[in-house]
Parts: C-alpha cells; sequence; structure tokens
C-alpha cells in the first residue's frame, strides 16, 4: 500500500466513513468508534444486531488503557504478553466511548492488532477504529480483501489490500473485569492465556459469553457436516448417493478425489494453524452450489484447533436462518 493510499483511508476513518483493512485475524470492517453516526454505518453495512458491540481498535496499549474505566493487573499482563496480537480485552468501558459501540453495554473491548498495515492505519488515523469483521452478518469472516468486497460493495469507502490473513479465524476475547474468562476461543490458544493468569473460570461458572457467539454464524448455504475420522469413509459414501460432495480432510486420512468427490487437504490433523488459515476461504470457495454437501474431518482440538472446531461447529448449526 503507497502512503497515500493510507492518508486516504485513515481520512476516511476520521471523516466518519468506512475502511475495509486487513488485520493479523481477519479483515475488519472500521469506522471512527467515539463518533455514533460513523459506527451506525457499521451495523447498517453488516445487517448486525444492534445489541452486538464491536470492538475497539487502538495502536498500542497506552491508547486502549483510555477507553477503560480500570486497568486490572489481568489486563497488564494479558497485553504485555499478546499485544500486539490476536487477542481482545473486555473492560469497563471509559464514559467517552458512545453505547452504540458497545452494544449498550458498559463493558468495552479493546484490541491491538499486529498486522503493520493495521498498525500503519491506526497511528496514521490517530483515532479508536470499531471494527467487526468485514462480512454481511451470518457469512464467514473475510481473509481475503475480495471477500469482503463481495459482501459489503459499495457501503464502504475504501478497501485496503494487505492479501491474504495470516491466522485467518479472529481474536480470542478475554473478560478481564473479574477472574479472566474466555467469551471467544480465537487466536490465542486457552493454555496460551493460562500460562499468564493461571486457571481460567470454567464455562457456565463465568460471565455470559460475548453476544456474537450467540448468533448464527458462518454459514455456508451448502449442508455441511462435521465428523470423526473414524466415521469419514461411511459418511461420504452415503452422500455421495444423492450428488457430488466437498471433502475437507486431514492429510492422514483423505479421501481420493472422484468426479463426484472435490478433496482439499488443509494440512496434518495436529496443523491447526494451517486449518486456521485456510478454513474461511474454504467455505466461501466450496459454497458455490456444485456440492449437495461438504463434509469435514476435524483436526485436532489442540492449541488454535480449539477455535478451527467451534468455528466448524457454528458452520454445521442446523437453522432457518440461512440468509
Ligand atoms: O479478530 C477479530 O477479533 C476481528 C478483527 C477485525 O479484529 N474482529 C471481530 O469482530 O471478530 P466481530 O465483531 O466479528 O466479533 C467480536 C466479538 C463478538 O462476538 C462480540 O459480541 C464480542 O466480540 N464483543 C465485543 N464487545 C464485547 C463486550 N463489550 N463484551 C462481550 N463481548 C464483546
Ligand atoms: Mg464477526
Amino acid at each position: 500500500m503507497t502512503t497515500s493510499d493510507l492518508q486516504e483511508a485513515a481520512a476516511a476513518l476520521r471523516a466518519g466513513r468506512l475502511v475495509v483493512f486487513p488485520t493479523e485475524t481477519v479483515y475488519g470492517l472500521g469506522a471512527h468508534a467515539l463518533d455514533p453516526d460513523a459506527v451506525r454505518r457499521i451495523f447498517a453495512a453488516k445487517g448486525r444486531p444492534a445489541d452486538n458491540p464491536l470492538i475497539v481498535h487502538v495502536a498500542d496499549a497506552d491508547a486502549a488503557r483510555r477507553l477503560a474505566a480500570a486497568w486490572p493487573e489481568a489486563a497488564d499482563r494479558l497485553a504485555k504478553a499478546f499485544w500486539p496480537g490476536p487477542l481482545t480485552l473486555v473492560l469497563p468501558k471509559a464514559p467517552d466511548v458512545p453505547s452504540i459501540t458497545t452494544g449498550g453495554l458498559d463493558s468495552v473491548a479493546v484490541r491491538v492488532p499486529g498486522h503493520p498495515v493495521a498498525q500503519d492505519l491506526l497511528r496514521a488515523a490517530d483515532v479508536p477504529v470499531a471494527a467487526p469483521s468485514a462480512n454481511r452478518s451470518g457469512r464467514p469472516s473475510p481473509t481475503r480483501v475480495e471477500d469482503a468486497r463481495a459482501d459489503l460493495g459499495d457501503a464502504v469507502a475504501v478497501y485496503v489490500d494487505g492479501g491474504p490473513t495470516d491466522i485467518g479465524l479472529e481474536s480470542t476475547v478475554v473478560d478481564v473485569r473479574s477472574a479472566p474468562a474466555i467469551l471467544r476461543i480465537g487466536g490465542v490458544p486457552r493454555q496460551a492465556i493460562e500460562d499468564v493468569v493461571g486457571p481460567l473460570a470454567a464455562p457456565g461458572d463465568g460471565p455470559t459469553p460475548s453476544p456474537g457467539t450467540r448468533y448464527r454464524h458462518y454459514a455456508p448455504r451448502t449442508p455441511l457436516h462435521v465428523v470423526t475420522p473414524e466415521a469419514l469413509a461411511g459418511r461420504l459414501e452415503a452422500l455421495r448417493r444423492d450428488g457430488p460432495v466437498a471433502v475437507v480432510a486431514n492429510q492422514e486420512n483423505a479421501p481420493p478425489e472422484a468426479d463426484d468427490v472435490h478433496v482439499v487437504v488443509p494440512g496434518r490433523r495436529s496443523d491447526g494453524e494451517a486449518w486456521a488459515r485456510r478454513l474461511f476461504a474454504l467455505l466461501r470457495d466450496l459454497d458455490t452450489g456444485a456440492f449437495r454437501a461438504i463434509l469435514v474431518e476435524a483436526p485436532d482440538p489442540q492449541g488454535i484447533g480449539e477455535a478451527v472446531l467451534d468455528r466448524l461447529r457454528r458452520a454445521a448449526e442446523p437453522g432457518p436462518d440461512r440468509s
């Protein structure tokens, strides 16, 4: 990206317009976080429910601190360990963060992204930037700028292309207002968080999950089935009787390609990073209508694999809302 492109994007943000930009996780749909009219445009462009709060992006931990009414010790430790990077902290919100940005909550989610283009843009804009993933609500998050463009079109003033994103799925969201708890698993693995702040609150003991995790997400229009290695072959035989099937499988166990079976291998079972990097682009690319089903053999749930499985389960959930 040239300096003038960057300046144009930064000026658009300051003027209250929408900018799609790369982060190390997924592309974000950014707007001036302290300008309610700008933030309203995000909700309209995505078709996002108003009670689903946004993550506010800033260039460094000092800027993050200014958005929060308190800065607990766990915030300090996690920020030092993982920022810049794929971690979001939920903190009590400072009074000047508008309630539209936080979905009406009295907390604010903040993140310092590590992508160099995101860093440059945030420094040039010099305002906090609210940015959800740059997809229409209910679509897979975009890992390529063209995916964001396909979903959002002319609603966005400037698209900043940084190439395919590195991690491929969203940040881990940790609530640090009391005993730290994961609200959404993502780019930083659970174990890495526990190594810094000790054992996390068990699911159910902690605060309610992020509002966004209540909504149907990452939904391909083609039915998606997630199976164990043992079940893969049998399930494939049953599904292919009704038409062509796309299979996403681990290297150890992938079936042969055939006229009616398209096979994609993201990596070995233990290579959660490779799975994370390709997952959302695959969901988009295989969802063309050419297949009667997408059959996925799950990778190991270790490390970032836990987040891969979380996103796969959401994509596989049956539901009336397949829009
Ligand atoms: O990696 C990411 O986190 C990407 C990039 C662009 O930074 N952003 C992203 O934003 O995934 P979004 O809006 O698609 O997901 C944000 C999640 C939602 O589940 C939302 O409900 C939750 O974070 N969240 C935001 N603010 C919150 C708050 N104050 N309390 C609890 N959850 C919050
Ligand atoms: Mg999202």
